[in-house]
């Protein structure tokens, strides 16, 4: 990711040279002997920050709040017919949960509130990724609090830092969703699929 233009440059002059590449035996990691060129273009995929029409929500919970906000969330973004991938940072390794915000267009991260600000793992998450400097994404924040909140405006400051779109205010809830909580997060869900695809078009 932070890398991208580089890459995309430095495989052109390569590409100008014309070879024909058996291998690719990089200073670190693993060498490739099986279709050089689809790895090539896997690569350029990824310095172009190439995604799918759809979004995953990275959240953590302490006591399951936030998370039942993901239940109406996920569904009003696949009513809308848009792909949702859920990870909740806890269960997941980090590299997983980049890779997964890097295959989706849009992204809605969930957090509870904690002494004013994010949960401790989403805040990392969010370090984490904007040090990677991503690209052409659509974010948004959900999470569940008791008082002064804190942790959905935390999340916009970094996806501001990042520099990357976003569909703002974000949807807050009082402790444990009630049924009209819920009713709020789908047409919340729904209406960020919707900016997501809009925002898709450009893209293709
Ligand atoms: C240690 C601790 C600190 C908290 N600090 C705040 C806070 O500063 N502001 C706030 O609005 N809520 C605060 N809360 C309340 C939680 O945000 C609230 O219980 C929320 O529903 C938790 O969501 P979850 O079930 O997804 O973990 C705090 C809760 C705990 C346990």
């Amino acid at each position: 990711m932070p890398f991208g233009r580089l890459i995309k440059s430095k495989l052109a002059e390569v590409q100008k040279l014309g070879l024909e590449i058996d291998m690719i035996a990089p200073d670190h990691g693993v060498i490739w002997r099986d279709d050089p060129g689809g790895i090539i273009q896997k690569y350029l995929d990824l310095a172009d920050g190439k995604s799918e029409l759809a979004v995953t929500l990275i959240y953590d919970t302490m006591w399951h709040s936030t998370e039942r906000m993901t239940i109406p969330i996920m569904q009003g973004i696949k009513d809308e017919g848009v792909n949702c991938k859920v990870i909740k940072l806890r269960a997941t390794p980090m590299s997983v949960a980049i890779k997964e915000f890097w295959k989706s267009r849009g992204c809605l991260v969930g957090s509870p509130t904690l002494n004013n600000l994010m949960f401790p793992s989403v805040a990392e998450f969010l370090t984490h990724l904007r040090g990677l400097r991503p690209t052409n994404r659509i974010m948004g924040a959900f999470g569940s609090y008791g008082w002064g909140g804190g942790a959905v405006k935390g999340a916009y400051e970094e996806f501001k830092k990042m520099k990357l779109e976003t569909v703002e205010p974000g949807i807050q809830v009082l402790y444990k969703p009630s049924l009209e909580d819920e009713s709020a997060c789908y047409e919340f869900a729904k209406d960020f699929a919707n900016k997501v695809k809009e925002y898709h078009k450009q893209f293709k």
